[in-house]
């Protein structure tokens, strides 16, 4: 089966100091893949190069099967890629709803001269566009806070607004950067279900970067272990549990815990 993504020996550097080297990985369709690994360890930078926003240096990207590599990222989530950021990335002024819009933005078909024109065309696609914000603010259980301004939610709050933003396109691929980062443990377990029922409920394939070791052992299929820009190790989450490499990268505590 063609992968949904792959990243094939990606290399990246900022000014000539490499980030990332020799990264590959392959995900299957309807997989939540799991990506850990010590600060620094380019996981953040990976994300930048799947998506587009830094391009890697060297080595492809593919979607099912399709080459992306060098595309600009609206292009890159236009052929069906989201992602959301390690710090909120939400317009804190715009109500949670108009957040959520944003999503749509490459996703939209009134042109420009629509828009000058108030036409008929852009008044019905910005209904439309409310109503699957709703729809997906409802998914992730955030519809009673359509009309706050993102800025006033807590900090749990707003990961969840940009979960929603990611997905209201109907993407076949997200990618999160730590989408539990601050939140209390008794939150863990709505962000697990979340995770799931976005895999299951809607068919999103997932790439998952996570510092809380409990979350994504329990929900990833598979993991991949990043440390000092190449992969270290890859399997089940028992397997990468008990690797040697692993357990000394992350100095024998933060896989135990
Ligand atoms: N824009 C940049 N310019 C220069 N160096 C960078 C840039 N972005 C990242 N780096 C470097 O690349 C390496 C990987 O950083 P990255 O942010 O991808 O790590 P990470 O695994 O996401 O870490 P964390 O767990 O702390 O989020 C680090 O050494 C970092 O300093
Ligand atoms: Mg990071």
């Amino acid at each position: 089966m063609t992968p949904r993504l792959a990243v094939e020996k990606v290399g990246l550097a900022f000014g000539g100091v490499a980030a990332l080297s020799g990264v590959s990985l392959t995900v299957a369709p309807g997989e939540i893949r799991g990506i850990i690994g010590p600060n620094g360890a380019g996981k953040t930078t990976l994300l930048n190069a799947i998506c587009g926003i830094v391009p890697p240096t060297t080595g492809r990207v593919r979607l099912d099967g399709k080459d992306v590599t060098g595309l600009s990222p609206s292009a890159i989530a236009a052929r069906g890629l989201r992602r959301t950021f390690q710090t909120s990335a939400l317009f804190p002024g715009l109500t949670v709803l108009e957040n959520v819009v944003t999503g749509l933005h490459t996703a939209t078909r009134a042109g420009l001269l629509d828009c000058a024109f108030g036409s008929r065309r852009l008044r019905e696609e910005e209904r439309e566009a409310a109503a699957r914000a709703r729809r997906v603010l409802e998914f992730v259980g955030m519809a009673g806070f359509a009309e706050r301004p993102a800025g006033a939610l807590s900090f749990g709050q707003q990961r969840l607004v940009e979960i929603a933003r990611a997905l209201v396109s109907d993407p076949a691929v997200v990618l999160l950067d730590e989408p539990a980062v601050g939140l209390s443990l008794n939150r863990l377990a709505d962000i697990d279900r979340l995770l799931r029922r976005i895999r299951d409920e809607r068919g999103v394939t997932l790439l998952l970067i996570e510092h809380v070791i409990r979350l994504v052992m329990e929900v990833s299929d598979s993991i991949t272990v990043l440390s000092s820009g190449t992969v270290i190790a890859e399997g089940t989450p028992d397997a990468v549990r008990q690797d040697p490499a692993v357990i000394t990268a992350y100095l024998g505590t933060a896989v135990h815990a």
